[in-house]
């Protein structure tokens, strides 16, 4: 699967409504949404009531990305929210198994979430659980950094690890995407991309979603 969830962290946040329209129009497949909360990450970034403003608008699923310390306290506002993907940190879950039955629980699509420090061979006991596995190819906070090399070991045990136990989980990759890193992640074994600069800072956003794709 080649999907793309181009980051709303690198929206203009004053014109938030004309950004998600481009994404509509675009041939993006979902739009990924950033809560940070700058104790599980430096930066703080919005929360429910602005994540159910871009659902007004949105009419591609939302795949919501919580940075946030204890996620699992927060699942059923991200729902009425109206995330459709809500993914958590392997990091930040005390009790990820209990997180992750609660959001399927809850009626969206689970994901987890590894940093780049965090291997992908902790995943053996809840990949089964898991819709999605979302691989940081940055360290999580800020939108705009340097992709991490090692990332496509990773996507490639990943994809080992998915074929051994859970062949239908989808491998997520996020951080420093752009269209020259994109083609080697899909061939790794990558099925969702999310960019943010890589579409926001472009000249020509539906071009770059378009060559994302490819
Ligand atoms: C980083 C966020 C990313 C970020 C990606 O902490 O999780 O989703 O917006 O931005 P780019 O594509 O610019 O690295
Ligand atoms: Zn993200």
């Amino acid at each position: 699967m080649k999907l793309i969830s181009p980051s709303l962290l690198s929206a203009d946040f004053g014109n938030l409504e004309r950004d998600i329209e481009m994404l509509n129009a675009s041939e993006c497949d979902w739009l990924h949404v950033d809560v940070m909360d700058g104790v599980f990450v430096p930066n703080i970034s919005f929360g429910q009531p602005v994540v159910k403003h871009i659902k007004k608008h949105a009419r591609k699923p939302l795949d919501v990305h919580l940075m946030i310390v204890d996620p699992g306290r927060y699942v059923n506002d991200f729902k009425e929210a109206g995330a459709d993907i809500l993914t958590v940190h392997y990091e930040a879950c005390t009790h990820l198994d209990r997180t992750l039955h609660a959001i399927k629980d809850a009626g969206m699509r689970c994901g987890t979430v590894l940093n780049p420090g965090t291997p992908v061979s902790l995943l053996e006991d809840t990949i089964q659980l898991c819709d999605m596995v979302l691989l940081m190819s940055v360290n999580p906070g800020f939108g705009g950094q340097k992709f991490i090399e090692n990332t496509y070991n990773k996507v490639k045990q990943l994809r080992q690890l998915c074929d051994r136990k859970n062949p239908r989980c989808l491998i997520e990759v996020d951080g420093g995407v752009n269209t020259s890193n994109a083609p080697m992640l899909f061939a790794a074994g990558a099925d969702v991309l999310v960019a943010g600069n890589a579409v926001f800072k472009s000249e020509n956003p539906l071009q770059t979603i378009h060559d994302l794709k490819q």
